[in-house]
């Protein structure tokens, strides 16, 4: 018997009455070394739980291996929720769409375009298998039944929103069962349409996703369930940016009013967010509704505790409304961390992005996508010959022709000089180009800017994506290069910068001194577009599309002493100077 069970109307955890007030925590977006002192802040503000996705494509980089270090050691996550006392809610997927890259599904399994994802495809439920029979052995000790923290597992995420294979959510119920999890399932759905129906499976129960019409979404989901406890398992109280957009805020009185509401009702809930974090490295994802629109670093998510671990506005108002329906613990609110103080960083050298280039995999027809090049995250440099400057009326100039479209964005060089950005977000495939020369060598650089986590195009491959033509005439043979970039950029080739401008996709290397170590805000004004990296440790991208001007630094990836900066900067900066500061700039709110 699961240690948590349900009555007519609500959860009873070993035989007693318990509302679930959990908040949403992903491990792999927060520093381990920071993971104590965000679970404590949850506790103190009056949580009784945490709730946290499983990214698979993190965990199974390749098929066949598991990784549970660092940032990925789960294990070590449910422990500390243990020693502070929380209950953990666990959404191991398959999907977990959260802004993450591909929605967690790994990119060797969507790399096969004839996989029915998401389905009982024997070739997708295979995987999803093969999958739990590395993830779940060493998480069953800390399973409720086990005496640990886990009390309840979500099957899917979201499925009447995707599909209605009732086939395949049994499946993945079976799956969880036969490899010993006997802990409570559920399922989340929107509370619109008929996603609660398409997405539940009989016996498992039922929860929603809203953040607002508390009242409306609850009577939805007592609709489509009878009997049972109200749960709302993802409470959204701020939203995520995207690059270009707005940056999202929500009012911390209206939030607090629903969750008011929504406890007033006699619901659980859990939080989305309670503490955000950051999508580090190339790990966010993108929507792709109309357009094409890649998610921001920062998952700051304007949750009350922020991107750095502080608590906000809302961590104070929810303190307030949870107080007003249970006992919460009498500890102060935790003050804001320390935070470094400003520091201008000279980045003295630099180490030209074509200079680190892989062997390049030749193709004789068309450019082979990034998915083909088994290229999960990142760049590929695509290189061939224009034979001709171009048969157009204007001399020298000719058409090049991108006929699948570009995934995502393509930097286009002849000899060497930039001649044009091509972006999915707009759909481009054409670009006139002034080729100086028959001959002439024509690059394109394509990155990816994360793999679509919603909806029907969950999948779609990077890279270039079909045949180019120059002047309607066929581009062939091309050598194409991923460009997999070491972990530590700290040791390429870097030589001393001798301009103090530069306009060429390149590292540039700087080094700081640092005192004492703490959180800082990494600001990049005069530079364009790229990643950067501290100390080997990827902060993620920056664009200065914004909204986000400044990527969180946590305060672990720093060291007293000596500390190096790597950017990777795609086009060219006015400066050589970057800046940390000492609060962060994710943009304007919307008025
Ligand atoms: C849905 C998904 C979450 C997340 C939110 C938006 O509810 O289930 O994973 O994507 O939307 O942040």
């Amino acid at each position: 018997m699961p240690a948590l069970t349900t009555t007519r109307d609500g959860f009873l955890l070993h035989g007693e009455p318990f509302r679930i007030l959990s908040g949403a925590l992903h491990y792999f977006r927060v520093h381990p070394d920071q993971w104590t002192d965000r679970l404590r802040k949850a506790r103190l503000m009056g949580l009784n739980t945490v709730e946290t996705y499983v990214p698979w494509n993190l965990h199974e980089p390749e098929p066949g291996t598991l990784d549970l270090d660092g940032l990925l050691d789960l294990p070590r996550f449910l422990r500390l929720a243990d020693a502070e006392g929380l209950r953990v809610l666990l959404r191991p997927g398959p999907f977990i769409c959260a802004e993450w890259d591909g929605g967690g599904l790994p990119f060797w399994l969507t790399a096969d375009p004839t996989v029915r994802l998401r389905t009982s495809d024997p070739r997708f439920t295979d995987a999803v298998d093969r999958y739990l029979d590395l993830l779940l052995p060493p998480l069953l000790p800390y399973m409720a039944a086990a005496g640990g923290p886990v009390i309840a597992v979500q099957v899917e995420n979201e499925y009447g929103a995707y599909g209605d294979d009732a086939a395949y959510l049994k499946h993945l119920e079976n799956s969880l069962r036969s490899r010993g999890i006997e802990e409570l399932l559920f399922t989340c759905d929107q509370t619109d349409g008929d996603h609660l129906t398409k997405g539940g499976l009989p016996g498992v129960l039922a929860t929603g996703t809203f953040g607002s019409r508390v009242d409306r979404s609850l009577a939805r989901l007592r609709e489509a369930q009878p009997e049972g406890p109200l749960m709302c398992a993802e409470f959204w109280i701020g939203w995520f940016d995207h690059w270009g957009g707005p940056h999202h805020g929500r009012d911390a009185a209206d939030a607090a009013a629903d969750l008011d509401r929504l406890l007033a009702a006699g619901a659980s809930v859990n939080i989305y967010m309670f503490h955000g974090g950051t999508n580090f490295g190339r790990t966010s994802g993108a929507n792709h509704h109309h357009a094409y629109v890649p998610t921001i670093t920062s998952y700051d998510y304007d949750a009350p505790l922020t991107e750095c671990g502080d608590p906000g506005p809302k961590y104070h108002a929810f303190r307030e409304v949870i107080a007003r329906h249970t006992q919460v613990p009498a500890a102060p609110v935790p003050s804001p961390s320390p935070k470094l103080p400003p520091i201008t960083v000279e980045l003295t050298h630099r180490a030209a992005l074509l200079s680190v280039l892989g062997p390049a995999v030749h193709s004789a027809g068309d450019p082979l996508t990034a998915d083909e090049l088994g290229e999960r995250a990142g760049y590929v440099l695509y290189r061939t010959t224009l034979p001709t400057p171009g048969t157009t009326q204007i001399p020298g100039t000719g058409l090049l022709h991108f006929a699948g479209g570009v995934g995502d964005r393509a930097q286009v060089f002849l000899d060497g000089a930039p001649a044009g950005v091509l972006e999915r977000e707009r759909y481009d495939e054409t670009l006139p180009v002034h080729v100086p020369r028959p001959g002439a060598v024509l690059n394109v650089l394509v990155e990816n800017m994360g793999r679509v986590n919603y909806g029907p195009r969950i999948g779609v491959p990077k890279g270039l994506l079909g045949p180019v033509t120059f002047d309607g005439a066929p581009l062939r043979g091309w050598d194409c290069h991923p460009l997999p970039l070491p972990d530590v950029p700290g040791t390429l080739p870097f030589a001393p910068a001798t301009t103090p401008t530069h306009a060429q996709p390149a590292f540039h290397r700087g080094t700081f001194e640092v005192e004492t170590p703490a959180d800082t805000f990494l600001a990049l004004p005069g530079w364009t577009k790229g990643e950067a990296w501290i100390n080997g440790f990827a902060l993620g991208r920056y664009w200065n599309r914004g909204p986000q001007r400044t990527l969180y630094v946590p305060a672990p990836v720093l060291r007293a002493g000596t500390n190096e900066l790597v950017v990777l900067e795609l086009h060219g900066t006015t400066t050589p100077r970057a800046q940390l500061t000492d609060a962060p700039d994710l943009g304007p709110e919307p008025s």
